[in-house]
């Protein structure tokens, strides 16, 4: 694998997890997943994880991985490399992986007495890439193997703070978010 086949399969492969987080954003709102109860005197999540960000998001995810699907022949013509393309199964494993990566960072936050919308470095960037992968690893393990191979995760791992930082900075910028991070 040449380098650009690396950086390109990494990103291309991790663009349908990145998305629900944004869609989830722009969609939020509404009643939460917890339904405001707590345990252990803090709440479960909180009222930034809602059904409908969870919902718009994971819809998101898999939309573009269909799209991405249509695309790939024509992109890997003009890169010269050859990108993945996702069986269903994959466009929704790892839409609803990044989904679950985040509900269950929440689930910590809450634990560690972090308020809705505290920062945790590394969790916050890292949660829906774990997700993502893990989900998609135990729901199509060959084509994990065979996509996320050692250099393509470790630009998975790199690359994902870098573009989760610049995406939510943008996104405060534009008032669609109410922290940078
Ligand atoms: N959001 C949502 N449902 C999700 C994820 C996100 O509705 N499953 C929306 C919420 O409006 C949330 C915003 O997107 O406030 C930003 O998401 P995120 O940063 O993940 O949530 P925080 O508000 O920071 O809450 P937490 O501390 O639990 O991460
Ligand atoms: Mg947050």
């Amino acid at each position: 694998m040449t380098w650009l086949s690396v950086v390109a399969t990494a990103l291309w492969a991790m663009l349908p997890a990145y998305v629900p987080n944004n869609a989830a954003v722009l969609a939020g709102g509404g009643r939460p997943i917890d339904g405001g109860r707590s345990w252990g005197g803090r709440r479960i999540l909180g009222d930034g994880k809602t059904w409908r960000g969870t919902a718009a998001g994971t819809a998101a995810g898999t939309a573009l991985a269909l799209v991405l699907d249509a695309l790939a022949p024509a992109v890997s013509d003009v890169l010269g490399v050859t990108l993945p393309e996702f069986p269903i199964v994959v466009a929704v494993t790892l839409a609803v992986g990044a989904m679950l990566g985040d509900v269950a960072a929440s689930f910590v936050k809450r634990r560690l007495d972090r308020e809705r919308g505290a920062p945790v470095p590394g969790l916050d960037q890292l949660d829906f890439v774990v997700g993502s992968l893990v989900v998609t690893a135990v729901a199509a393990p060959g084509w994990f193997v065979d996509t996320f191979t050692l250099p393509v995760l470790a630009v998975v791992i790199v690359a994902t703070p870098l573009l989760h930082v610049s995406t939510n900075a943008i996104a405060y910028g534009l008032g669609l978010k109410d922290e940078p991070y």
